[in-house]
């Protein structure tokens, strides 16, 4: 798979009834990864990172939400023009919708490219699901990765952040800036500042993890998935950490 391709992911995106036109043929080893960490902490670009280098897909709640809020109000069902109120104040989507949206799209989770799944889970009743859902289907997780950065990083990480609206990737104005201001370096999409990176969604955003998802690291831990990753220094550099902390235990 190549991460420029404009379908890549769409059945994740976009729903069940869409299906993706470069799917992957399966590798040796099928990687299937949570990525856990704060608002901020680099989730999203280490996910593109890791999806290059092993291939499996980039699967973003977040995303699919934001692709919805996009949507024009008459094409959302009530749930999902919800979901994007929420969305926008920096709260969690209730568990109910949340997980609707995920069991839609159990085909991306079954797939034999295997996954990255990035803000999700993210509350106990979310893990629990998954956790039925991939036993009921024989499916399991390579490892759970979690991000560790301390608060002032990643306010700062969210406060310079950049997204593409078209592929959709990640920049900062400082830390990772596109080489021509506003525009996307892969596709020369337009760059925009997400609404709830705006100072009183962040605060809203961090509460809600330490109160709801926080909780998943001992959750995984006593499952024996938990890594633990210092989200420390360059987007390369987290990246490299990960992989010898991936390797090192599947080694
Ligand atoms: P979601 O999209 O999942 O957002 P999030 O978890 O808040 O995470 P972010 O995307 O803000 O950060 P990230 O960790 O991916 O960081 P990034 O790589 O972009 O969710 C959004 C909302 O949707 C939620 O608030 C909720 O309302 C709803 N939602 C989604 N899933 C849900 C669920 N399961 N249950 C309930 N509600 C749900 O990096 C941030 C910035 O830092 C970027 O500018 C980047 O370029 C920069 N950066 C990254 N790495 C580095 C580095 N190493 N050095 C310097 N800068 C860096």
């Amino acid at each position: 798979m190549t991460s420029q391709n404009q379908n890549e992911h769409a059945a994740w995106l976009q729903g069940p009834s869409v299906r993706c036109e470069v799917e992957s043929e399966g590798s040796q080893t099928i990687w299937r990864l949570i990525l856990l960490g704060a608002p901020g902490v680099g989730k999203g670009t280490q996910a593109d990172l890791l999806h290059q280098k092993l291939g499996a897909c980039h699967l973003s709640t977040g995303d699919v939400f934001r692709a919805a809020s996009r949507q024009s109000e008459c094409d959302l069902s009530p749930a999902m023009k919800a979901a994007t109120e929420y969305m926008r104040r920096g709260e969690l989507v209730p568990d109910t919708t949340v997980w609707e949206m995920v069991r839609e799209r159990s085909a991306c989770l079954r797939c034999g490219g295997g996954f990255i799944l990035d803000g999700f889970p993210r509350t106990l009743p979310q893990a629990e699901s998954l956790k039925q859902l991939m036993e009921n289907e024989g499916l399991a997780l390579t490892s759970v990765v979690s991000y560790d950065l301390p608060a002032s990083a990643i306010i700062a990480r969210l406060s310079g952040r950049r997204t593409c609206e078209q592929c959709r990737t990640v920049f900062h104005i400082t830390d990772r800036p596109p080489k021509v201001e506003g525009v996307c370096d892969r596709c020369s999409g337009k760059l925009f500042q997400r609404e709830d990176d705006r100072p009183e969604s962040i605060s809203v955003r961090l509460e809600a993890y330490d109160r709801s998802t926080a909780p998943l690291i001992e959750f995984y831990q006593k499952l024996g998935l938990l890594l633990q990753v210092e989200a420390i220094g360059g987007p390369d550099e987290i990246c490299e950490r990960t992989l010898a902390s991936l390797s090192s235990r599947h080694a």
